[in-house]
């Protein structure tokens, strides 16, 4: 094919691309993230005063506050980017149904657990914690089991935007058939991945633009990885 030809692909999802072409600067998030390691490792502290406090989650910290912040162009010297492939994972999903039941009923008797020891004067939490777990409930509907939630969508979303920055020379030209691939897996949580993704890159304004291929059955490209291998592994994957 052509050196036009550019493909993305994402995990579940994924897409491709090439090109050279201007670039619009879109305006990047700006939060500013304040982190544990900032402030005194002061036994007082409270999570209520930490803008962020989810950086230290392991896998449960959004790729949103562990990003890297440089939005440069990458040229490396001598190269020039002429296509770009990504394979990626969906975002932030729900637990599934059978979980959400579970976290339903549990989450509420250790929230309960958590304030009467405090009253009864046990632990060191401060107030305002305190007063915002009293607050906590239960929001989320038990039925949505492993859909993408808000956070997820937020995530690829700017992934998408991100990566248009440092390869804007090439990511920046408008979406047609021949540039760009956008391939799912056959769950909500890889194609709304995807949209999210192709969001981020193409705007609110040029979505609509954006066609994503269907898979083929088997998926031998999106689910190398499992072909032939066990359901459960399969599940895992995705
Ligand atoms: C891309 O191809 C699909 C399927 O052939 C078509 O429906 C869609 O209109 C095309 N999109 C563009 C922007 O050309
Ligand atoms: C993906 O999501 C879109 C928008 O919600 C929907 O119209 C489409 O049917 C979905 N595709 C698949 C393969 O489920």
């Amino acid at each position: 094919m052509s050196k036009l030809f550019n493909l993305v692909l994402l995990t579940l999802f994924l897409i491709l691309f090439v090109q050279a072409g201007k670039h619009s600067k879109k305006s990047h998030e700006k939060g500013k993230i304040k982190t544990l390691i900032n402030k005194k490792q002061n036994q007082a502290d409270c999570y209520d005063d930490i803008d962020s406090p989810y950086v230290f989650f392991g896998t449960k910290t959004s790729y949103r506050w562990n990003r890297n912040k440089n939005d440069d162009e990458v040229t490396p010297p001598g190269c020039v980017a002429q296509q770009f492939w990504l394979l990626a994972r969906h975002g932030s999903r729900n637990p599934t149904t059978k979980d959400m039941i579970k976290l339903k009923s549990v989450l509420p008797l250790i929230q309960r657990e958590i304030v009467s020891n405090y009253k009864a004067g046990r632990g060191s939490l401060c107030k305002d914690d305190i007063k915002n777990l009293e607050k906590w409930k239960f929001h989320a509907d038990v039925d949505d089991g492993e859909l993408l939630v808000k956070e997820g969508f937020k995530e690829l979303k700017g992934i998408g935007d991100r990566f248009q920055h440092r390869f804007r020379s090439l990511l920046t030209r408008p979406f047609v058939n021949s540039s760009y691939i956008f391939q799912h897996t056959d769950t909500e949580r890889t194609n709304a991945s995807a949209r999210a993704f192709a969001k981020g890159m193409f705007g609110k304004k040029n979505i609509g633009d954006v066609f994503f291929q269907k898979s083929s059955t088997p998926d031998t490209l999106l689910r190398y990885v499992i072909s032939g291998k066990k359901k459960s592994m399969q599940t895992q994957m995705l």
